[in-house]
């Protein structure tokens, strides 16, 4: 049995499959398209919302630092993600990188694992965009009922419309076609970039130094309340949970990691890439050092602007504009925030589809899903389906619920991946590698712990959350994908299609 669950799919046929006209998308991406995909996705609700939350709730000006950990953590597993992506250019990320390296059963977990970060990370992202589009419509005075405004504020029943609708809006788009959503993806990326740089360059004018006493705050006690909220690693170690101080930014930056997200996505256009060997390490390092560098100055600036505990949570970098007297900024900024998250939403939404697609086409999941529209050349079966349940998860959630949890998911799938290069090198060192991870195994193994440090900073709570979604996808593929799995199949049939 342990060699069913452990049989891996050849990075050939993986490639092979990716060919065959009923189930081939369109080959249409350059490094450029990449490069602002990844932007487009990856800045978003991480430095418009959780930037002010963490400032005031746990490591003040030091947030920074922060950023900076967290761009570490996703720079190492970046250098992983580029090998195999230029490695293995199939839809579906690091659930088809594993299936080619580790085995059918660690394949089905991380592509589980990455339904849990796409489909709660773009319920996030609409729940923060549809927080911008009320506070711009309130602006205009149009108000919407509490009940129609989400679940935060409502007393009783209470239901996001805006973000549920956003979802279905592009869920049409990406049914239409993946050119149609670049461009449009494009002009907006444009847009955010334009309204990140007005906050660091205009906000760089209204800096108080004092608001920098202290950088680092001493670290406080946490308030009394359930310990299955303080972070693992401190009940781990019997410490009583502490605020602020240098655990502080390790909190911090484990919930700022959300911010990065998106820079693995780009991975999951590997098949829509024109020449993925080259473009696709040039696309995900790219928009990584792009926006870790845009995070940094962004952080430094706001919270030079306002003092950290008095740095708002819904909309911080407008509001440290309209707390310096300068309320204009403020309504281009919500405006471009507002205008930006939609693309974020629109990518992970993409993602998503795709790593569903790809595990539909391995018979792990019905293989109805991965048919492609016969006129369009998209996978709009699972892109129906998915879309419709993440509009109903967006309009009954709430923002800081679920972004945690898509961090861990994240996080064990960097842990996968980075261990899925070490494995590919010793078992298929022959394959083609147009971009090689450099020092393996130990860029890899840096990796790994540096992912596990990150995922330990995150609240108990979210590891059981974490735990029950896993043991679900445990039952479903114990009922479901290992009978079906194409792979087993063909092995039983005698075709040999495993390595
Ligand atoms: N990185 C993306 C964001 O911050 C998911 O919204």
């Amino acid at each position: 049995m342990s060699s069913t669950l452990f049989r891996t799919k050849k990075v050939e046929q993986s490639i092979l499959d990716t060919e065959e006209p009923e189930h081939a998308l369109k080959k249409s991406l350059s490094a450029l398209d990449l490069t602002v995909f990844g932007v487009g996705v990856i800045i978003g609700t991480g430095i418009f919302v959780l930037t002010g939350k963490v400032a005031k709730e746990n490591a003040g000006p030091a947030v920074a630092l922060a950023f900076i950990v967290a761009g570490v953590v996703c720079g190492l597993a970046a250098l992983c993600y580029a090998e195999f992506a230029s490695t293995v250019p199939v839809a579906g990320s690091a659930y088809t990188f594993s299936y080619a390296s580790l085995g059918e059963l660690p394949a089905w977990i991380i592509g589980w694992d990455l339904v849990l970060e796409f489909a709660l990370g773009t319920a996030v992202v609409a729940v923060g965009w549809s927080g911008y589009v009320r506070s711009l419509l309130d602006n205009a005075g149009w108000h919407l009922p509490e009940s129609l405004s989400g679940r935060d504020g409502a007393t009783g029943f209470g239901f996001d419309i805006l973000a549920a609708a956003l979802v279905l809006a592009l869920t049409v788009i990406l049914v239409l076609g993946m050119k149609l959503s670049a461009r449009v993806t494009t002009v907006v990326v444009a847009i955010k970039v334009a309204v990140v740089l007005i906050v660091i360059i205009a906000g760089a004018f209204f800096i108080t130094a004092d608001n920098y006493k202290p950088f680092i705050p001493k670290a406080q006690p946490q308030e009394a309340g359930s310990s299955i909220q303080s972070p693992l690693v401190q009940l781990m170690f019997g410490y009583t949970p502490t605020d602020f101080g240098v655990m502080g930014i390790f909190t911090a930056a484990s919930v700022v990691f959300f911010a990065f997200i998106g820079f693995d996505v780009v991975a999951t256009a590997a098949e829509e890439t024109k020449n993925p060997q080259r473009d696709m390490p040039r696309g995900i390092i790219g928009s990584l050092i792009i926006c870790t560098t845009l995070y940094v100055a962004v952080s430094i600036v706001v919270t030079g602007m306002q003092k950290y505990s008095e740095l708002s949570i819904d909309a911080p970098l407008a509001d440290a504009f309209k707390a310096t007297g300068h309320p204009w900024y403020a309504g281009v900024i919500s405006f471009g925030a507002a205008v930006g998250l939609t693309t974020v939403c629109l990518i992970l939404l993409l993602g998503q589809t795709r790593v569903f697609f790809a595990m539909s086409r391995d018979g792990l999941l019905p293989r109805f899903f991965s048919v492609v529209h016969p006129k369009f050349k998209t996978p709009y079966r699972p892109t129906i389906l998915l879309g419709v349940i993440i509009a109903i998860l967006a309009g009954f959630t709430s923002l800081s619920e679920l972004a945690e949890l898509v961090n861990i998911g994240t996080l064990f799938a960097f842990v996968v991946v980075a261990l899925g290069v070490v494995i590919l090198r010793r078992t298929r060192p022959d394959l083609p590698r147009a971009f090689r991870t450099p020092l393996v195994p130990f860029i890899p193994i840096l990796s790994v712990l540096a992912s596990l440090w990150l995922m330990l900073n995150l609240p108990a709570e979210t590891w059981i959350r974490f735990a029950v979604w896993m043991v679900l996808g445990f039952i479903v593929y114990f009922v479901y994908g290992r009978s079906h799995s194409r792979l087993g199949r063909s092995e039983e049939a005698g075709v040999g299609e495993a390595g």
